[in-house]
């Protein structure tokens, strides 16, 4: 028989064990054990409490979700109102703060600590000899919602603090936001059980955080970063970036990337290293909050309004931004795919010009219900193509025209098709001018044929001549028919007729690839090409051969065997042969075995020191594989410059991901060890 004193302090030290591995797994991303061992640890305390209710305490790790829903939020008065920031939207406007701040403290210099300006909700949180006490909305400042409960929730929002810092009761303030990937996962969950989807992180967290019942919010992938000492008694720190160190210490977690800057200068360095990677973050972030350090000086300068002088939000340039659709366009793509794109009322985007923007497909743009003549929202984000975020709905007129996609192709005239189970159209002619064109780019592209000089106009201009009907016609053309193009001197001829002799000799995956088969990129066409010596073998493969490649499903084997099927087609490669394009090679039985061997890469956005070519050859001669859509069998995905979809499939199924950097690292040095934890966040 165990006695009662033995039991609570059984109790006790396993609350203790429970929070610190709590706070090395959500607050500082290092866990010591394993999802397995804290779930003993969670269910041996689970046990105690339910034998010996008595020991229950409200912050018990027991207790993050277990109130009652609610009927309505109390409000809460706040004892020191939340104040808002003024803003500087350039470096003129972040001089002129900085100027009066000196100016009024008669000092010409002063550090300021820089953080990241996170896009969620503020909060302001109470903790009475440790604990957790109120927490709250922002609301209107002065009074915000009681949301204690739902706070509560946040596994790295702690319930329990160390009270050996020399604090008495105080208040801290921060953010609460939802990590993209969170984010992405469980829109992804939403669409598969029919639920409607959230517009974007902010507004997910938003929702999360007044949420009646706290089960339904403690489901939500909420996080915070505490960026304040709101009040507080006893002994107090001098400074803003002492007492982030001190709240850091005591276990609540403050943004790893906030800095103490000497001057404006750095400043400036630290606004413009973030300006380029905040992309990379797993959080939105729309500015950099500069504060000053010294807490006197915040005395000195007070505030003007609900704006203290002591603080500015210096924004990024706005990625996201409102303007009118004028029209919804169509461009025939290469494989035929009618694509649907926005032109838009010319409106500037960070510091770029913006007339269209993607609108991906017909679906998308039902489902956002997208109309010609809205207000629309329009983000940029990166370098990647701008895209149509959805509709403004509130300033909706009544004369706005929903969108349908036109019965027959735009360019040509042919009655377009919609395969079952794909979201695009097709226009089905091969010979469509349109489809030419984007083909014939496709074809002699880079990392395709490769054949230098030949340009957009070009190809426009060799269309117009009549001289390229079809791919091949390119290996009959003679230095004379280019000279008699408008603008092209002998040189240049020269140069081209080079380049098309040169690009007789790629090897079977290219020519592959630069054929343009529908679903058939190039890590698709090396996967063929690898399995079979030649152009005519893959042309007579079956569907079931083509399957029996690992890497190819039935809707690639499908589309090939169509394409082979297409008389029109089985010209083009006759003629392409005749010209010599055409590649043999030995096919390569067994995959050599490497360092890589058994581990599997999908690439996604471009590299700056190699091709996805160089990358894709130097991962397969290690024994690794590259396959073009990610899985849960992905091992890596190497994530370039403006990434695409990839990266947020990747990012939804926790794949583990590479930069360039890590990428060369692991090419020239082997892969790391596995990672030492299963996932827990969210649900540890
Ligand atoms: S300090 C007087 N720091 O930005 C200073 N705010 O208008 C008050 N925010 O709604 C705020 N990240 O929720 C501060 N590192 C950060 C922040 C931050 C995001 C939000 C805050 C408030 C708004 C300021």
């Amino acid at each position: 028989m165990t006695n009662g004193a033995g039991v609570a302090e059984r109790a006790a030290e396993l609350r203790r064990q429970i929070d610190y591995h709590n706070h090395r797994y959500h607050v500082l991303d290092e866990p010591e054990i394993s999802d397995a061992e804290f779930d003993i640890l969670m269910r041996d305390l689970g046990a105690l409490e339910a034998e010996h209710p008595e020991l229950v305490r409200p912050e018990s790790p027991t207790q993050r979700v277990g109130a009652a829903p609610l009927d309505a939020f109390d409000s809460i008065q706040h004892k020191v109102p939340l104040l808002s920031l003024g803003n500087a939207f350039d470096a003129v406007e972040l001089k002129a703060w900085h100027t009066r701040a000196a100016r009024i403290l008669d000092e010409s210099s002063f550090a300021m600590v820089c953080e990241l300006k996170i896009d969620g909700l503020a909060v302001a949180v109470t903790y009475e000899e440790g604990s957790l006490k109120t927490g709250a909305t922002r609301g209107d400042g002065l009074k915000g919602e009681d949301v204690t409960q739902n706070l509560r929730t946040i596994k790295s929002l702690p319930l329990v603090v160390s009270t050996d810092s020399g604090l008495g009761r105080f208040e801290v303030r921060g953010e609460v936001y939802m990590p993209r990937s969170g984010f992405d996962r469980m829109n992804l969950e939403r669409a598969d059980q029919g639920l409607p989807l959230f517009a974007n992180p902010r507004n997910a967290a938003a929702g999360a955080l007044r949420q009646l019942d706290p089960r339904v919010t403690a489901t939500r992938p909420l996080d915070i970063f505490i960026y304040a000492l709101g009040w507080a008694e006893g002994t107090t720190p001098d400074s803003h970036a002492e007492a982030l160190r001190v709240l850091k210490e005591i276990g609540f977690r403050t943004n790893p990337h906030n800095r103490l800057c000497k001057n404006i200068d750095e400043v400036e360095d630290y606004f413009r290293s973030w300006l380029e990677s905040r992309e990379s973050l797993d959080y939105g972030a729309d500015g950099v909050v500069v504060k000053i350090n010294p807490f006197e000086m915040h005395q000195r300068l007070g505030e003007v309004g609900r704006e203290p002088r002591w603080a500015v939000a210096y924004k990024f340039p706005a990625t996201q931004v409102v303007t009118r659709l004028l029209d919804i366009g169509i461009n025939v793509g290469r494989t035929g795919s009618l694509n649907p794109f926005a032109i838009l009322e010319p409106v500037d985007v960070g510091g770029v010009r913006v007339k269209m923007a993607t609108l991906h497909n017909e679906d998308d743009i039902r489902r956002k219900d997208i109309r010609v003549g809205d207000w629309v929202t329009v983000e940029r984000a990166g370098e990647v193509i701008p895209q149509v975020v959805g509709p403004v709905v509130s300033r909706r007129t009544g004369q706005e025209k929903p969108f349908s996609m036109p019965e027959i192709c735009p360019v040509c005239g042919t009655q377009v098709v919609r395969p079952e189970d794909e979201a695009m159209h097709y226009c089905v002619n091969a010979t469509c001018p349109a489809q030419f064109y984007e083909l014939l780019k496709h074809f002699v592209g880079r990392g395709m044929m490769d054949i230098d000089g030949m340009g957009e106009s070009l190809t426009l201009a060799l269309i117009d001549a009549g001289l390229v009907n079809d791919v091949a016609d390119i290996y009959s053309l003679t230095a004379d028919q280019l000279t008699g193009l408008e603008r092209m001197g002998e040189k240049s001829a020269d140069n081209i007729m080079r380049g098309i002799e040169a690009s007789r000799g790629r090897p079977l995956d290219r020519l592959v690839f630069a054929l343009g088969v529908r679903h058939v990129g190039f890590e698709t066409a090396r996967l063929i090409a690898q399995a079979f010596p030649n152009i005519d073998a893959i042309r007579d493969a079956s569907a079931e051969r083509l399957t029996a490649i690992p890497g190819i499903g039935p809707k690639i084997a499908d589309s090939i065997v169509v394409y082979f099927q297409e008389p029109k087609n089985r010209e083009v490669i006759e003629k392409l042969k005749k010209a010599g394009v055409d590649p043999h090679h030995e096919v390569q039985e067994e995959v050599a075995a490497g360092p890589l061997t058994g581990l599997s890469f999908v690439l996604t956005g471009g590299l700056d020191t190699m091709t996805r070519e160089e990358t894709t050859a130097r991962i397969v001669a290690l024994g690794g594989s590259v396959s073009s859509s990610v899985s849960k069998k992905t091992s890596f995905v190497v994530v370039g410059t403006e990434p695409g979809s990839k990266l947020q499939k990747a990012l939804a199924l926790g794949t583990r991901q590479l930069n360039e950097a890590e990428m060369l690292k692991l090419l020239e040095e082997g892969p790391p060890p596995a990672p030492a934890e299963p996932e827990r966040k969210g649900n540890g």
